[in-house]
């Protein structure tokens, strides 16, 4: 699915949020290592590596072409600073449900981003004909938490042991619903 958009954050920057292409791959693999990296709340680590670039260059490409799914991406001066995306759950009779998925730059967290691409993600999910957006966001995580509140986004349910941290161990995972028909 193809998505572009322009907004204004809170320190008067201009971010562009736009659907990500094949020729972002080495960009999108470097923000996906750094923000894996960066916190404990995502569900795997920047050393991992599950992927190189033609996989990504096909990865994006794919996303690009569906018209049930998107891969974006925030830029701020031609950088990204960031992704998020909407993913089809199944077809069939959980044809109606997607997944979305969020991570910023630390660098540049609390200025709007995260609202910016949480909104974009449900037009897109309204756009691709989902009735239902959901997500997994782990307990301490207050502040996304709060975010999908005030987007409208309520829990359905917790899972004590969600995660298997290394630092930390069981990280326990909040499941959020949001309505949209
Ligand atoms: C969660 C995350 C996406 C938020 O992005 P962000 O760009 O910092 O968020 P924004 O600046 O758009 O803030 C949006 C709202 O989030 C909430 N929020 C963000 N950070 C917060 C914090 N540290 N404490 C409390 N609330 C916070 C606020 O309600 C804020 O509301 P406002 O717009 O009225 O001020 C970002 O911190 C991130 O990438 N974290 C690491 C990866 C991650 O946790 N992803 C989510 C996995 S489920």
């Amino acid at each position: 699915m193809k998505y572009t958009k322009t907004v204004t954050l809170k320190d008067s920057r201009q971010c562009l949020i736009r659907s990500a292409e094949s020729g972002d791959a080495r960009d999108v693999m470097d923000i996906f290592l750094l923000t894996h990296d960066q916190t404990d709340f995502l569900a795997s680590y920047g050393d991992e590596g599950f992927f190189d670039v033609d996989f990504e260059r096909r990865f994006l490409s794919a996303k690009e072409a569906s018209d049930k799914e998107v891969y974006l991406c925030s830029l701020i001066d031609g950088q990204i600073v960031g992704t998020a995306s909407i993913d089809a759950i199944g077809r069939s009779k959980v044809g109606h449900r997607c997944e979305l998925g969020v991570a910023i730059d630390m660098d540049f967290w609390g200025i709007g981003i995260g609202r910016a691409l949480v909104t974009a993600c449900i037009d897109c999910a309204k756009s691709a004909g989902y009735s239902q957006v959901e997500l997994e966001v782990v307990s301490d995580n207050t502040g996304a938490i709060s975010l999908y509140e005030s987007l409208g986004f309520i829990e359905f349910g917790r899972n004590p042991r969600g995660f298997r941290s290394r630092v930390c161990g069981w990280q326990e995972l909040v499941s959020m619903r949001l309505e949209l028909d």
